[in-house]
C-alpha cells in the first residue's frame, strides 16, 4: 500500500473555518489508485469515507468525523485544441485559481470571472461554483467519478451533473456516493468576455479589455469583499442566496423599497442576501462571540476567534432567525456541514 493513512487528526487544521472536531482517520491522496486503496482501506474497517478538497466549504462539527477523511490532491492539467474550442482536463485536486491563472496566462476563455476563489477544481461542481456572472455548469462537459462503495468508475455528461444555483447531483444522498477524480473544462480561443455582471460593468466602458485585465479586476474586487483567508476563518458566501416566487418579491418590494431581484427561471426572483442582512437586518459587520458577518460584504462569515463550531452554529441560526422575523423567508446555508 502507498497511502498512509493518520489516526486521529484535527479537522479544524484542514477547513478555512479553522473549525471541526477529530476524525478517527486521514489519508492525503495524489493519485485515482491512491483513492482507490483509499476507498479499500474505507470498506476493510467498515470505516464511512469523506472526501476533502480545500476545506473552504466545510463547516465540520466539534464531534469530529467517524471515518476516513480522504484529502484530494489528485493533480494533472492538459489541454487539448479541437477548432476554436479548448478542452482542459483537470485533476479534481488541483487548486481551482491555480487553473484560472493557467488558463489565463495561455489565453483560454472561460475561467476569467472564477479568479481568486479558494478551493480544489473537484468541489466545483459539486456546488456548481459561480461568481461574477459564470458558473461552472457553463464550461463542464465531464466528470469524472469513482463509486466509493462499489468503485465503479463513470464519466458525467453535463447534463448527469443536473446543475443547478449552487446545486447539483453531486448534493443528493445517491451523488455523495462519487468522488470526482476529474473535471473537464471547455474552454474558446475566441475573445469572449463576460461582463454583464454589475461591478464588471466599467470594465466594459473601457473598450477593448485582454483576458488579464478581467481577471486583474476580479482579484481587486475580490480583495476588497472578501476577508485575507490566511488570517482570519471563513469560508466565502455562508448561506445562499433565496429564491422567491414573484408574488412574494413583489410583496418584499412594497415593504423594502430598493431591494434587489434577478430572475431565476419563470416564475421566481433570487435575490441578494447580503443586501437584506445590510439593509433590512442591519448586520454588516454584526459580531457575537468572536463570529461576525464581515463588514465589507455581509454575506460573507468571519471567523475571528471562536474555537468550536457550535458558535459558529449559535451565530447563523441567530442570522436565520433575523432574516425569518424580518423578511418572512427562510435562508439555506451554502456551506456543507459534516
Ligand atoms: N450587498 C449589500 N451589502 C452587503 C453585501 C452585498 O448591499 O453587505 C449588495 C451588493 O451591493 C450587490 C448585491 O448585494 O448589489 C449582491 O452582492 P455581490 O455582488 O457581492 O454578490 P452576492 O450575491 O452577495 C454572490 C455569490 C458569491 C460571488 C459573488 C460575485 C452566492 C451565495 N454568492 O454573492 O460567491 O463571489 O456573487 O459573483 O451566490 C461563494 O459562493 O462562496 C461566493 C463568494
Amino acid at each position: 500500500m502507498n497511502i498512509k493513512v493518520e489516526k486521529n487528526v484535527l479537522l479544524s487544521a484542514h477547513t478555512t473555518l479553522k473549525v471541526g472536531g477529530v476524525a478517527d482517520f486521514f489519508v492525503q491522496v495524489d493519485s485515482v489508485e491512491e483513492l482507490v486503496e483509499a476507498l479499500q482501506f474505507a470498506s476493510e474497517n467498515n470505516e464511512t469515507p469523506l472526501i476533502l478538497g480545500g476545506g473552504s466549504n466545510i463547516l465540520a462539527s466539534d464531534e469530529g468525523f467517524c471515518g476516513l477523511i480522504i484529502k484530494n490532491c489528485i493533480k494533472g492539467l492538459s489541454y487539448t485544441v479541437h477548432g476554436d474550442n479548448v478542452y482542459l482536463y483537470c485533476g479534481s485536486g488541483e487548486v481551482l485559481d491555480e487553473v484560472v491563472a493557467d488558463a489565463v496566462s495561455k489565453n483560454y476563455w472561460g475561467l476569467e470571472n472564477l479568479s481568486s476563489i479558494p478551493g480544489t477544481v473537484g468541489a466545483t461542481p459539486v456546488q456548481n461554483v459561480g461568481a461574477y456572472g459564470v458558473e461552472v455548469s457553463s464550461l463542464i462537459t465531464e466528470v469524472s467519478a469513482i463509486n466509493s462503495e462499489t468503485k465503479e468508475i463513470k464519466n458525467f455528461s453535463n447534463k448527469e451533473c443536473d446543475f443547478s444555483y449552487r446545486d447539483s447531483f453531486f448534493k443528493t444522498s445517491e451523488g455523495k456516493k462519487w468522488m470526482i477524480t476529474e473535471v473537464v473544462f471547455k474552454l474558446s480561443l475566441i475573445k469572449k468576455p463576460q461582463l454583464d455582471y454589475g461591478t464588471l460593468k466599467t470594465l466594459e466602458t473601457l473598450g477593448a479589455v485582454s483576458i488579464d485585465d478581467i481577471r486583474n479586476e476580479i482579484i481587486k474586487i475580490r480583495s476588497v469583499k472578501f476577508p485575507n483567508w490566511h488570517k482570519v476563518g471563513t469560508a466565502g458566501s455562508f448561506f445562499k442566496n433565496p429564491v422567491v416566487s414573484k408574488e412574494v418579491f413583489s410583496d418584499l418590494q412594497a415593504k423594502f423599497p430598493g431591494i434587489q431581484g434577478y430572475p431565476a427561471g419563470e416564475t421566481m426572483t433570487k435575490i441578494p442576501l447580503g443586501w437584506v442582512l445590510d439593509n433590512v437586518c442591519n448586520l454588516r459587520g454584526f459580531c457575537m462571540d468572536g463570529v461576525c458577518l464581515y463588514r465589507e460584504q455581509a454575506l460573507v462569515l468571519v471567523n475571528e476567534s471562536a474555537k468550536d463550531a457550535k458558535v459558529i452554529e449559535k451565530f447563523a441560526n441567530y442570522v436565520a432567525e433575523v432574516v425569518k422575523e424580518k423578511t418572512g423567508i427562510n435562508i439555506e446555508r451554502e456551506v456543507t456541514s459534516v
